[in-house]
């Protein structure tokens, strides 16, 4: 019923030589891949030669980041426009380094998804816990507020990916394992079923990531509630990326 989506975070890792060598890669492996939906986000210096690069596939661009002004006096910000006007559909909003790296908060982050909505750039929240917010058994607590305050005000869905990024788990080589990941999966579609409707929630994809390989993809989209995946590390490689994309 959910189309798989297999998202790469190449982070602040490549530069335009070797990000374009890496983007016509991965366009010539996926000309193949009709079932599933891929999705890289490049630094922003990077995106229009991968843009380039890319044109003709299969694969959609995104930003890492957006500022939620139209434009302005923002010195080293990104706007909506810009990536558009680049070829992004895509903008990874929330991530767990921009919140915990760079100070981002939930009221911040609901902002830029408002504002990439109304531009037409499909936003990708990412969501998860902290080590000790797990251990602490708020795991829950935690991603609630997080899809909570970061939908807020937004009435339709049908544009959002919500990735579950549980912050432990990130560039650590510790994956959840498939039971937790479900686990926390199924709640945050609960909370969006409580918040909208059984419909909408059974229609958004929610993709895990931290530490996703070719090795543990597999019994990752084995759960019902697994939608796709958001890749690091691993996606800085054509091979190893191409892997995680062809999960069966
Ligand atoms: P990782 O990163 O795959 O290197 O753990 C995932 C992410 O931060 O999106």
């Amino acid at each position: 019923m959910r189309r798989a989506l297999i998202a790469a975070n190449w982070k602040m890792f490549l530069n335009r030589e070797s990000g374009t060598q890496l983007a016509m890669a991965l366009a010539k492996k996926t000309a193949d891949v009709e079932d599933r939906d891929i999705l890289i986000c490049p630094a922003a210096p990077l995106l229009s030669d991968v843009s380039a690069a890319i044109q003709g596939s299969r694969i959609q661009l995104g930003g890492q980041n957006m500022y939620f002004e139209k434009e302005g006096a923002f010195t080293g910000e990104v706007s909506a426009d810009m990536l558009l006007s680049v070829g992004c559909t895509h903008v990874l909003l929330g991530h767990s380094e921009r919140r915990h790296v760079f100070g981002e908060d939930d009221t911040l982050i609901n902002k830029k998804v408002l504002f990439a909505l109304e531009s037409g750039l499909k936003p990708v929240l990412c969501v998860g816990e902290l080590l000790e917010e797990r251990e602490a058994g708020n795991t829950e607590k935690v991603v609630h507020r997080q899809v909570v305050k970061g939908l807020e005000n937004v009435d339709a869905l049908a544009q959002i990916t919500i990735a579950y990024e549980p912050v432990w788990a990130i560039g650590t080589g510790k994956t959840a394992t498939p039971e937790d990941a479900e686990t926390v999966q199924a709640y945050i579609r609960k909370t969006v079923a409580d918040i909208y409707s059984t419909d909408i929630a059974d229609n958004l994809r929610i993709l895990y990531g931290g530490s996703v390989k070719p090795d543990n993809i597999g019994g990752l989209m084995a759960k019902g509630n697994v939608d796709g995946a958001l890749v690091g590390g691993a996606s800085l490689k054509a091979d190893s990326f191409y892997d995680i994309i062809r999960f069966t």
